[in-house]
């Protein structure tokens, strides 16, 4: 899978200066037992209607039904919460060991599986959110708060009872929190979500590396746009085509068709 070729592009671009920018999405954590959002599994029943994940991650629905976008949110923190990191999620956790502040993870997942894996907060851009983490609902302030280990809504029938949702309250001025995850009807931003620190960082990387994404989403996008217009390359590793593995191509680095599990301890040493 990793040729000379490979091989003396990563190390070329190792060579500049600039951080490794790794960017993430659902692909990474497939192998720890997580739907990818765009799989079949990823529907949600609501009396007799199949929601898809497009329509229930809007503001639009929580305002509509606050109860039932809380117990989605729930059912798959708990089922994130019951999967483990997998070596493609420890291989950058060592290569942040390695690297230190030279390493820059920016990831779509809400599944919190690089922060349970060890990567730090600080070098981690989770631009969608984190499904372990609330907010207020009213924006009575940014602040974030964990979301409360109880209840836990481990099958999809799990009912989320009053006492139970007067729990998902917010801790400063008792109205109902959200979940803090970026919505298809909202836009990214800087102070939640990160954005331009991304968006910077992109602008000067000697090097992005693409895990797992479908590439579906504008500022991912945005962030490969921008390291290609500094003529840097690309390393894409998906098993199936995406935007990114063109990406690469096209900018002298290249698509490692392969789980990411497989292909980032091999990339490992070649990166640190
Ligand atoms: N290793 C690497 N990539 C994988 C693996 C694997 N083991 N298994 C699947 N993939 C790839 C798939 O081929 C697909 O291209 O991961 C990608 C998952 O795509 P999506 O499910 O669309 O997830 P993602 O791209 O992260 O979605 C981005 O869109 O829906 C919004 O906010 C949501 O964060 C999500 C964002």
């Amino acid at each position: 899978m990793i040729d000379a070729a490979v091989r003396a592009t990563v190390q070329a671009a190792m060579r500049e200066d600039g951080p490794l920018l790794l960017l993430t999405g659902a692909g990474i954590s497939a192998e720890s037992g997580i739907p990818t959002f765009r799989g079949p599994e990823g529907y949600w029943t609501v009396g007799s209607r199949h929601y898809h994940p497009q329509e229930l991650a809007t503001a639009e629905a929580f305002g509509r039904m606050p109860r039932e976008v809380w117990r989605w949110y729930l059912y798959r923190r708990a089922v994130c919460r019951a999967a483990a990191p997998n070596p493609g999620h420890l291989a950058l956790v060592e290569l942040e060991r390695r690297l230190g502040d030279r390493f820059v993870l920016v990831t779509q997942n809400v599944d919190g599986l690089h922060l349970r894996a060890g990567n730090s907060r600080e070098r981690t851009l989770q631009i969608h959110g984190n499904i372990d983490f609330m907010r207020c609902a009213a924006a009575c302030s940014t602040a974030l708060y964990p979301v409360p280990d109880e209840p836990v809504v481990r099958e999809r029938d799990t009912p989320l009872d009053d006492a139970a949702f007067a729990a998902l309250r917010c801790p400063r001025c008792g109205r109902p929190s959200r979940p803090h995850v970026l919505w298809f009807d909202e836009v990214y931003d800087e102070p939640l979500f990160h954005a331009a620190s991304a968006l910077g960082h992109a602008r000067d990387a000697a090097l992005l590396v693409v895990v797992g994404t479908a590439g579906a989403t504008n500022l991912p996008l945005s962030i490969g746009a921008a390291v290609a217009r500094a003529g840097r390359p690309v390393i894409d590793i998906n098993p199936e085509p995406n935007p990114f593995a063109e990406l690469a191509a096209r900018t002298g680095g290249a698509w490692l068709r392969a789980a990411a599990g497989e292909a980032l301890p091999q990339l490992l040493p070649l990166l640190s």
